[in-house]
């Protein structure tokens, strides 16, 4: 065996997963400037730190967003057409569609997500709390297009995209995104999404470099799949986590930088980093209000209605599939 099928042979994942990692991390390490892709944060331990940084007083998205579900509820409730399917993309904590369940009249609930043993036990604890519910989970990656289970054809479909995941993407993959969900829900669907706002620079930074390390772990921990999952020796204590705000680009930048002159291999490649070389591992873009109505309209969307919290931090948005 090579030094690549050996290192594989170790890995916990499903192979297609771990190959895939490693073709994506080889090639964003050789890139310059060097990158890696935030998808790869989220490992079990990376879940968990993700959840551990929801609940830091500084990172206010997660409770933001949970309270402008709560407070328009009913108003958000009577967007949604009863007997709905809601097709939910990418499945974290259950905490937000729950919320949505409670409050709309909800016929099935669809979860797309790329790990089908977190959404398998995700789907049984939401059937077992809403025995009425029916649940069709798709394990796929939702930025690619997917067919929608055969049992829903019938239903209206709602699209449910909360967290400000899309501020992940670059704006053109976020056009594309949506262009691509509005294909897979049909004509007539309809879209519930959560999105960050741009605001005051030093709140920004704040909630990107918690004071307890949270999210430097969180940053770090692709490091750290890398020597597990792909047989690298990065030296963490040599990368130190860091989280800029670009105000030109209107958004947060996290990046790792080398604390030294080192070589890391990997998979039988050797990367080479200078002092205070960085490897960019996140973009989490901030709208303003004006600017995502733009980049829904020029997507095949129309807003339909907007929602912020009183201190306009974040925004949640309920918008209709434009002819
Ligand atoms: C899950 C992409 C919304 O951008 O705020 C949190 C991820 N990164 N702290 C974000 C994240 C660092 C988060 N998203």
């Amino acid at each position: 065996m090579n030094v690549h099928a050996t290192a594989l042979a170790d890995a916990h994942l499903p192979d297609e997963q771990t190959s895939a990692f490693a073709r994506d991390a080889i090639d964003d390490l050789s890139q310059h400037p060097k990158r890696l892709s935030p998808k790869y944060f989220y490992d079990a331990t990376g879940s968990e730190l993700f959840e551990a940084i929801t609940r830091l007083p500084e990172y206010y998205p997660t409770r933001t967003e949970l309270s402008i579900l709560r407070d328009r509820g009913s108003e958000i409730a009577t967007l949604v057409p009863k007997g709905a399917a809601l097709v939910e993309f990418g499945a974290g904590a259950t905490t937000k569609v729950r919320r949505l369940l409670q409050d709309c009249a909800v016929g099935a609930y669809v979860p797309v997500d790329i790990s089908g043993d977190f959404l398998r036990a995700q789907a049984d604890a939401l059937r077992e709390d809403f025995p009425g519910l029916s649940v069709y989970p798709v394990a796929a990656d939702f930025t690619a297009p997917f067919a929608l289970p055969a049992s829903i054809a019938g239903l209206p479909k709602v699209g449910f995209f909360p967290g400000s995941t899309l501020g992940n993407f670059e704006p053109h993959e976020a056009c594309a995104f949506l262009r691509s969900a509005r294909d897979i829900l049909g004509r007539a669907a309809q879209m519930i999404i959560g999105v960050d706002l741009e605001k005051d620079e030093r709140l920004l930074h704040d909630a990107y470099n918690d004071a307890a390390g949270v999210t430097a772990r969180f940053n770090l921990n692709v490091l750290v799949r890398i020597n597990r999952e792909l047989g690298g020796n990065f030296d963490l204590s040599a990368f130190a986590h860091r989280a800029i705000y670009n105000r030109e680009r209107h958004r947060i930048e996290m990046h790792l930088i080398s604390k030294k002159h080192q070589a890391v291999r990997m998979l039988g490649t050797s990367f080479s980093f200078r002092l205070g070389e960085s490897i960019h591992t996140e973009n989490s873009y901030k709208y303003s209000l004006e600017r995502f109505g733009a980049l829904a309209r020029g997507s095949g969307w129309t807003v339909r209605k907007s929602w912020t919290d009183p201190a306009r931090m974040f925004s949640v948005h309920a918008l209709m599939a434009s002819d």
